[in-house]
């Protein structure tokens, strides 16, 4: 271990974490574990901004190495605020970003070039000549030189000072693509398809994600003085600890880093779950056993042993490092008795949930309500609770123009069924057809005409409002708040801001809720989730504070992963034929059947089919450790 261990933060659901002892951890490369993203933004930008001083104080340059993509943006938010705001100096910067896509124009939508300028350098005072990105819009044969010279433009400014990292599925660090050797320096490289796949959002569509990109080379990284890497959510749990416990190797170009002498990985609870530390930390360390880690470990082994928890016995907790937690309840048949029984009572039978309350469901798009909680949303509507449906965005960049050209047509021939006047039809067919010239004309990636988005919304709200009848709740359930920071017409969204948490206030004080259900899930690809529930959460304080009863919060997780058994508060059981129920009503959301434009780069299932095997997998695993064999369950944490 070249450098000491990390402080550890408390990932909160799931019980207190130590630091592991000298020479018992797995890890190569010292990591932070940050309970929340927000803060680990502001540790790097404090760190940029003391090496930025230390340099002026001794009349140098402080040269960074920059990355793109949605990890950094919370860094670059609070140095922008830190300038803004405490007049923070960065005159004496300069800048060398890692990557940018081939062919790439500088103003395009994806362009890095754009995405710096936007989201830092417009709003610093870097000089322009202190900033430097690979050109993506070279003819190939001046690629080269290019590349020499950027590499010659680092050398002159001394070499960089800090690297900041954002890591890939793949593995990669800036575009340094598996089979990226330690040597390599600034190129041109092909991009993996699992890096394309990523990135298909952004450019609406893998098809429309340029092959290549220029990449500063792994061994050009190695050479600065300082590596940070970061990562967040839990997409990227597993390569985090691959590159950061496992074998250096070219598979994983993020593992060349365990060979930096100051290098670092920055990681929010989400991205570290899969460390040996957090995921079993009995297995490196001495761990002070409270309740939530000794569920944990029962889980565990029930599931390493393949044995019903009712069925583990002291030999199978001896023979995996858990003597400790046996010392510490005294008897495994109690301990494995108490661990069963918090499990079953956390299964809620209809006789349980809710029953005639006032309910507000929050779904960030018009799909998360069913996709994730369908069958116990109608169960609360057999329960006789009054439920409203609050869907926040309006969903309409994930709507095929293909789908707007197909209800075009039908409300033409539905104004000739219904006999409309000869100067209406007109209209709608003029209407039409300029619609139509507009997606001829329509260049990959470019932003929807105001009105295509407003008709690419209605077509969401009026699946959604399908869905909820299939559920048994009428079209008067359904609220479309169509939340400001949504209305982009992209997939970058704009910062929550006061309009959006005031929406959610009037809809609570109108209401007044019992029981309010949130997406909780705080590591979806595009971010939506984690802007709805901040939201949520900003409205919920001041709701409070002028004297309302606080709701009981219900957290759901969306649609690309479910809440794991150990971290559940609350089991709600399925028949067969409910959890049909529920897939008849994520099946209205025709837009996102067959193929979704973003399924999320993770998984190419489609999302009736997420949910059906997430349901019965949660079912399976509370089959295996012992309790009832449901046929599908759904999960939720209630604070
Ligand atoms: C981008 C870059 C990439 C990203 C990585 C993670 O300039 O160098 O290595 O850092 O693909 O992307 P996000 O942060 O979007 O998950």
């Amino acid at each position: 271990m070249k450098q000491p261990l990390m402080r550890v933060e408390t990932p909160s659901r799931l019980g207190r974490l130590g630091v592991p002892h000298e020479g018992t951890s797995r890890e190569k490369i010292p990591v932070l574990i940050f309970d929340d993203p927000q803060e680990m933004a502001v540790q790097v930008a404090k760190k940029i901004v003391r090496l930025i001083e230390e340099k002026r104080a001794v009349g140098d340059w402080a040269v960074l190495g920059l990355p793109t993509g949605s990890t950094p943006i919370g860094v670059y938010q609070e140095l922008v605020r830190l300038h803004r705001e405490e007049g923070v100096d960065f005159s004496n910067v300069v800048t060398f970003n890692l990557d940018e896509y081939y062919p790439m124009h500088p103003d395009s939508l994806q362009s890095y070039h754009r995405f710096m300028r936007e989201n830092l350098f417009d709003h610093l005072n870097i000089p322009p000549e202190q900033i430097f990105i690979p050109r993506g819009d070279l003819p190939r044969e001046a690629i080269e030189e290019h590349c020499q010279w950027y590499e010659r433009m680092i050398r002159k400014y001394g070499g960089l000072d800090l690297v900041l990292l954002g890591i890939g599925r793949s593995g990669h660090i800036g575009f340094n693509e598996p089979g990226s050797d330690r040597s390599t320096r600034t190129r041109l490289v092909v991009l993996d398809e699992i890096t394309r796949k990523d990135a298909a959002s952004d450019f609406f569509g893998a098809e429309n994600v340029p092959r290549e990109a220029i990449t500063m080379g792994v061994g050009t990284i190695l050479e600065a003085r300082e590596v940070i890497l970061m990562a967040t959510g839990e997409h990227k749990a597993a390569i985090i600890q691959r590159a950061v416990e496992g074998e250096v190797s070219r598979q994983v170009p993020a593992s060349f880093l365990q060979e930096h002498p100051n290098a670092f990985v920055y990681v929010d609870a989400a991205a570290a779950a899969e460390l040996t530390r957090v995921k079993t930390p009995w297995l490196v360390m001495e761990v002070d056993w409270d309740d939530m880690l000794a569920k944990r470990a029962v889980i565990w082994l029930s599931r390493q042993v393949d044995k019903p928890i009712l069925h583990l016995e002291g030999a199978d907790f001896y023979n995996h490092h858990l003597h400790a937690l046996v010392h510490r309840y005294g008897d495994v048949d109690r301990l494995c008795l108490r661990v069963f029984e918090d499990l079953r009572s956390r299964i809620y039978y209809p006789d349980r949930l809710p029953r005639k309350k006032r309910i507000v469901v929050f779904s960030p798009h018009p799909d998360d309500d069913v996709i994730s909680m369908g069958g116990t949303l109608r169960k609360l509507v057999e329960n006789q609770n009054s439920v409203v449906v609050a869907y926040m965005t309006n969903g309409s960049v994930a709507v095929f123009d293909n789908d707007v050209r197909r209800h075009l047509r039908f409300m033409e021939m539905a104004s000739e069924v219904l006999a409309m006047e000869a100067e209406v039809r007109e209209r709608l067919r003029r209407e039409k057809e300029r619609i139509f010239d507009f997606f001829r004309r329509k260049r990959p990636g470019e932003v929807d005409l105001p009105e295509i988005q407003r008709l690419k919304a209605y077509i969401r709200y009026s699946e959604a409002i399908a869905a909820l009848e299939t559920i048994g709740l009428g079209p008067e359930a359904a609220r479309f708040l169509d939340m400001p920071f949504y209305r982009t017409g992209q997939v970058r969204k704009l910062p929550i801001s006061q309009a959006d948490v005031e929406i959610v206030l009037d809809l609570l004080r109108e209401q007044e809720p019992h029981e309010i259900f949130v997406a909780g899930d705080l590591s979806d690809p595009h971010g939506t989730h984690r802007m709805c529930y901040r939201a949520i959460m900003a409205a919920l304080e001041v709701y409070e504070a002028a004297g309302h009863n606080r709701p009981r919060v219900w957290l759901y997780r969306g649609a690309w992963q479910e809440w794991g058994i150990e971290e559940a508060d609350v089991f709600v059981p399925m028949s067969k034929s409910e959890l049909e129920w529920k897939i008849e009503a994520i099946f209205k959301h025709e837009s996102q059947k067959d193929r979704a434009m973003f399924p999320g780069a993770y998984d190419d299932r489609e999302f009736w089919q997420r949910a059906r095997d997430r349901n019965q997998g949660t079912a399976r695993e509370l089959d295996r450790l012992g309790l009832p064999a449901f046929y599908a369950v759904e999960a939720f944490v209630v604070r």
